[in-house]
């Protein structure tokens, strides 16, 4: 009977750990009001953490890299209309890029 409990309490642990350390976004939706892009794709945690990744280096190349909170969900918007199309992203790792940098804005 004490194995169970303890077994139990650990399990509870676990669980609560698992979804608490989770800090590096939610789910977005990806839809700013004014946005110039149709993506209604709901992005996972890993989703954006791959957006992280597939961020750093094409967006490097020609300035240094910005930080997501340098930046609104809005300007982002913006400014994405006119960079994605300067990298060698595809479409779909374009979007994912937009969505973890949407995702880690500055809040306003
Ligand atoms: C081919 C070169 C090139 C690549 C690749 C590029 N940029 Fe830029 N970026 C520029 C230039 C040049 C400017 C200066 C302003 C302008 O020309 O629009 C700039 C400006 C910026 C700014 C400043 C905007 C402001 O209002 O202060 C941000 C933020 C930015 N880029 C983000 C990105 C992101 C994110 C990516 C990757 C998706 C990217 N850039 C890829 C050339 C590039």
């Amino acid at each position: 009977m004490k194995k169970i409990c303890t077994l139990a309490a650990l399990s509870a642990t676990v669980f609560f750990l698992v979804n608490c350390s989770n800090k590096t976004g939610k789910a977005i939706s990806g839809k700013p009001a004014t946005s110039h892009f149709t993506d209604t794709t709901v992005y996972t945690p890993a989703q954006l953490n791959e957006g992280m990744a597939l961020y750093k280096a094409p967006c490097a190349e020609c300035h240094k890299l910005h930080a997501a909170s340098e930046f609104n969900a809005n300007d982002w918007d913006g400014i994405l209309v006119g960079m994605l199309p300067r990298t060698h992203l595809s479409k779909s790792d374009g979007l994912t890029v937009r969505a973890y940098l949407l995702a880690n804005a500055k809040k306003d």
